[in-house]
C-alpha cells in the first residue's frame, strides 16, 4: 500500500496550526502559531481578533508544514480540517482555506470534529493503542467522557453541563490575578500549596452520572476570595490553587474510573489541554493502577490544540474513503 500523507489544519480557537502526518501515526511536521500573547491583555480569546490572526498566519503555517519536509502539495493524499466545535469565525478561516486548497490540489477534503481530533492524539505516542477504550476529554470548552468504539465511532456518555474544566481553571486563575491562560499557572502554583486547606465542593460526584459541572466549584472559589477580601482575612493563593485543583481532579478521576468499570473498558486515555495538568496525570495514573486499568497519556504538546491530531483523525476517514464535500459548513457546537 502507498504511504498516506494527510495535511491537517486546525483553527478552532486561538492556535493556527498545520501538520503533516504519515499513515495516521508518524508526525512529519507540527506547526503551531499560538495567539496567546495577542489575547492575554484581554484576559481571554477575542473571537474577531482570533479570526483575523488565523487569516494572517494560515498560509505560512501550511507552507511550513509541507515544504519543511521537502514535500510538495502533490505528495499530500488529503486535507483534513476542523469544522466543529469552536469559534465559528475562527473555524471558517481554516475551513475555507482547506476547501480552496483541496480543490486546487485535487485532493479530498475531510472535515474533522475537534473533540474526536483531541482523542486521536493518543494514537501518536501509543502506537499499539486500539479501540475500544474510554477517553476523558478535558479542554477549555469541553469536559466529557467518550467511549471510542472503533477508529470512527465515538459515543459520548457524559458531558459538560456548564463550565468546562479548562474554563474553571482559567477563571480561578483570573480571580487569583495569575493571568491567562490560567491552567498551567494554577498547575505550577498548586505545587506550593496545601490541597486540603479549603474544602471546595465536588460537584455531581455521584455514581452512574458521567456529566460534569464545574461552575459551582468556580463560584465557591470566587465566594471564598470575596469573603476573605470583605473580612480582611488573608488568603494563601497557593492553597486556593491546590484546593481548587484537588476538587476538580478528584471529580474527573472518580468519574473516569467509574465509567470504565460500568462499561467494562480496560483501557483509558485522556485528551485536551487540561490533560497536560500534572496532578490530573498523576492522580489518574494512580487510580488506573489501583483499578487494573491501562492508561494512555499523550505528550503535552499533543494535549493542547494542534493539527497533528486533526491529520490523525482524518486518516481513519481517508481509509474508509469518507470524504466531505465543499458544502461542509463550520458549526460552533457539534
Ligand atoms: O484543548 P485546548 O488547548 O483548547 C480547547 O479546545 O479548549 O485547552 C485549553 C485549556 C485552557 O483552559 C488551559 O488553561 C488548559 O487547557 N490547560 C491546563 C493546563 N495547560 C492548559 N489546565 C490545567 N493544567 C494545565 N497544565
Ligand atoms: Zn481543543
Amino acid at each position: 500500500m502507498n504511504d498516506i500523507y494527510i495535511l491537517g489544519i486546525e483553527t478552532s480557537c486561538d492556535e493556527t496550526a498545520a501538520a503533516v502526518v504519515k499513515n495516521g501515526r508518524e508526525v512529519l511536521s507540527n506547526i503551531i502559531y499560538s495567539q496567546v500573547d495577542v489575547h492575554r491583555k484581554y484576559g481571554g480569546v477575542v473571537p474577531e481578533i482570533a479570526s483575523r490572526n488565523h487569516m494572517d498566519k494560515i498560509s505560512l503555517c501550511v507552507d511550513e508544514a509541507v515544504f519543511s519536509q521537502n514535500l510538495s502539495f502533490s505528495d499530500i493524499s488529503a486535507v483534513g480540517v476542523t469544522y466543529s466545535p469552536g469559534l465559528v469565525g475562527a473555524l471558517l478561516t481554516g475551513l475555507s482555506y482547506a476547501k480552496a486548497l483541496s480543490y486546487a490540489i485535487k485532493r479530498p477534503l475531510i472535515g474533522v470534529n475537534h473533540i474526536e481530533g483531541h482523542i486521536c492524539a493518543n494514537y501518536i505516542n501509543n502506537p499499539k493503542l486500539k479501540p475500544p477504550f474510554l477517553c476523558l476529554v478535558a479542554s477549555g470548552g469541553h469536559t466529557s467522557l467518550v467511549i471510542v468504539k472503533t477508529y470512527e465511532n465515538y459515543e459520548t456518555i457524559g458531558d459538560t453541563l456548564d463550565d468546562a474544566a479548562g474554563e474553571a481553571y482559567d477563571k480561578t486563575a483570573r480571580a487569583l490575578g495569575l493571568g491567562y491562560p490560567g491552567g498551567a499557572l494554577i498547575d505550577a502554583l498548586a505545587k506550593k500549596g496545601s490541597d486540603t486547606a479549603i474544602d471546595f465542593p465536588r460537584a455531581m460526584n455521584v455514581i452512574d452520572n458521567f456529566d460534569f459541572s464545574f461552575s459551582g466549584l468556580k463560584s465557591a472559589v470566587l465566594n471564598y476570595l470575596n469573603k476573605c477580601k470583605m473580612t480582611g482575612e488573608e488568603y494563601v493563593a497557593a492553597d486556593v490553587a491546590a484546593s481548587f485543583q484537588r476538587a476538580a481532579v478528584d471529580v474527573m478521576v472518580a468519574k473516569t474510573v467509574a465509567a470504565a468499570q460500568k462499561y467494562k473498558l480496560k483501557t483509558v486515555a485522556m485528551a485536551g489541554g487540561v490533560s497536560s495538568n500534572s496532578e490530573l496525570r498523576c492522580a489518574l495514573k494512580k487510580a488506573c493502577k489501583e483499578n487494573k486499568l491501562t492508561l494512555n497519556i499523550p505528550d503535552s504538546v499533543y494535549c493542547t490544540d494542534n493539527a497533528v491530531m486533526i491529520s490523525t483523525r482524518a486518516y481513519f476517514d481517508y481509509c474508509l474513503e469518507k470524504f466531505s464535500n465543499l458544502s461542509l459548513n463550520a458549526q460552533s457546537k457539534c
